[in-house]
This record gives structure tokens, C-alpha cells and sequence, in this order.
């Protein structure tokens, strides 16, 4: 049967209502990757037919939507801020709730030149944003996953003032930065929310027993990493925000600030470092 785009839409997001949130949505941006077109041309071609060359690939991107791999790797791109960025199965899919982070960054610290580290970049979401948003920054980023370092550089590719390198979180960083940020794993190992997420790496979730292992890790090793004055702005799970608080606070941070992302669950917090890295040497 040769049905038209519209109709073909319309019998996808019925085959996608119980899998998928936005089954419509789904199957647009999947036939519009298809096709290379954008959803304003469905619309406006709705009555044309599809060859059937392009509705057999169209087909199987709903079989794999249908086994729940997310719209996001099928087509390969997320929308994040105002970019659109590359992903892979290796790269965590850049969430909205961490434009929380990009919107704490922009507001709190002006256009002044500043060093600055992001701390598991991923797609490089976060320091790409932040690159693209502040020429006079500089930015590094760092991740322990090569093909996500991959990634994240070509994301990067039209910007000049980054760098990202594949490390494990502080490791062989001898800089001092006056901001340092990061998204980074903090799932339970064996959290039951692990299990809908199974089509992204595991190494960009969970984190340890409580899921706070990579942020005890950052914490600890911060003060080493920042000037005087310097700042460290985490994203962090919904019940996991005390915890940090208490940790940042052990670990000599002042002006300790919390914040809520979008959906009013707590999501953030930034601490100021008082301790002078020269400390260390006296
Ligand atoms: C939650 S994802 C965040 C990705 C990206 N920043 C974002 O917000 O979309 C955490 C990232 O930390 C990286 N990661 C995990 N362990 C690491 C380590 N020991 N050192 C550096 N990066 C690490 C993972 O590979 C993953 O890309």
C-alpha cells in the first residue's frame, strides 16, 4: 500500500502510543531525518507519497523506537540550548534539566575572560554551550570515554577557545580554573530507573553505591583545581542535594547555593572555594 506522508504519520503514532510520550513527534523527526527535511515540510507535503526505498528505512527506525532506543540516537542529534549536538551510543543524550547549569553560568559570571573545566563532558553539551556563549572564556573539557571525546571535539570543531581531552576527572589537570563545572554520573548502582535508561552508557549514569561517587571525587579534588574565589557548580540527583550540601561544606566551601531545575526538583548547587591553591605549598 502506498500511503501518503500524513497518512504514514498517523499510522506510526498510533504503532508508538504506548512506548513513546510524543509518538507523533517521534515519528516527524524520524521521517524528517529520513527524508533530510524538517517537520514544516511533512506538514506542507503531507498528501505526497513516499518511495518505497525511504518508508523502508522510516520502518525500521519505528521497529527500533519501538523497542524503546530513544529518537535522539536514531538520528543521531540532540537539541541542547541553542545547538543542535552529535551524539553516539558512547555519549549520554544532553538533558534540558542541565540547561540549568548553562543558565547559572551566563548569569553569575560575566563575559571577563575566565579558565574554566567541565568535568565529563559527554557531548560536550555543557562546555561547548558555554564557549559558544563567552568568547573570552576558555574553556577544557575532560572525559574518561575516547569515542564521547570524539564526539564532543567535533561538536566543539567551529569554536577556538576549547579543548577537550580524554582523562579521568582531575587527573593530569595541573591548572588552576576560575570555574569548574560538571554533570556527572549519579545514579545508584541497581537503582531501578537504570533500567529505561539501558541504551545509554552505564558509565555516564551510575556512580557507585549511592551514586555519589563521582561527586565525592570532584568535591574532594576541587580546591586543588580552582583559584581563590573560584567557583564549583554541580548538577546533582533530586534527593542527593543536602548530602552534597553537607560534603561541600566539610570540604571548606562557603556561600554554598542551591537551585531547582524546571520541574521544581532540587537539581544544583554552587560553592565558592576559599582556599588558596598556594595553601598547599606553605
Ligand atoms: C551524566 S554524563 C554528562 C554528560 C554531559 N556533561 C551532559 O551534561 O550531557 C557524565 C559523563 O561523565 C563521564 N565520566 C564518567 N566517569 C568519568 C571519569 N572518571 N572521568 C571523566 N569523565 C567521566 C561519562 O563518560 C559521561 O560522559
Amino acid at each position: 500500500m502506498n500511503e501518503s506522508i500524513g497518512e504514514l504519520i498517523d499510522i506510526c503514532s498510533g504503532t508508538l502510543a504506548g512506548v513513546s510520550d510524543s509518538p507523533r513527534l517521534d515519528c516527524q523527526l524520524l521521517l524528517g531525518h529520513v527524508l533530510g527535511k524538517g517537520r514544516d515540510w511533512l506538514f506542507a507535503h503531507s498528501d505526497e507519497p513516499l518511495d518505497c526505498r525511504a518508508k523502508h528505512r522510516f520502518t525500521e527506525l519505528i521497529q527500533r523506537r519501538q523497542n524503546g532506543e530513544p529518537v535522539a540516537y536514531l538520528i543521531g542529534k540532540k537539541g541542547f540550548w541553542n545547538r543542535e549536538f552529535e551524539l553516539s551510543p558512547s555519549t549520554l543524550i544532553p538533558r534540558p534539566e542541565t540547561e540549568l547549569l548553562v543558565e547559572l553560568a551566563l548569569a553569575r559570571f560575566d563575559g571577563q575572560p575566565r579558565q574554566v573545566l567541565d568535568l565529563g563532558t559527554g557531548t560536550g553539551a555543557l562546555a561547548v554551550t558555554l564557549a559558544a556563549e563567552r568568547p573570552d572564556w576558555q574553556l577544557l573539557a575532560v572525559d574518561i570515554d575516547k569515542e564521547a571525546v570524539e564526539v564532543a571535539q567535533r561538536n566543539a570543531a567551529d569554536l577556538a577557545n576549547i579543548n577537550i581531552n580524554e582523562g579521568n576527572w582531575f587527573n593530569g589537570i595541573t591548572q588552576v580554573f576560575d570555574l569548574i563545572v560538571s554533570n556527572p554520573p549519579y545514579i545508584a548502582e541497581g537503582d531501578p530507573h537504570l533500567d529505561a535508561l539501558a541504551f545509554e552508557p552505564a558509565q555516564a549514569l551510575a556512580s557507585g553505591a549511592d551514586g555519589l561517587d563521582a561527586i565525592r571525587e570532584i568535591i574532594s579534588h576541587a580546591s586543588d583545581h580552582l583559584a581563590e574565589g573560584g567557583h564549583l557548580l554541580l548538577e546533582h540527583g533530586y534527593d542527593q542535594q543536602a548530602t552534597i550540601v553537607q560534603m561541600l561544606d566539610d570540604a571548606g566551601f562557603t556561600g554554598i547555593e542551591t537551585f531547582e531545575d524546571l520541574s521544581g526538583q532540587p537539581r544544583a548547587v554552587l560553592a565558592k572555594n576559599v582556599r588558596s591553591t598556594r595553601d598547599d605549598d606553605e
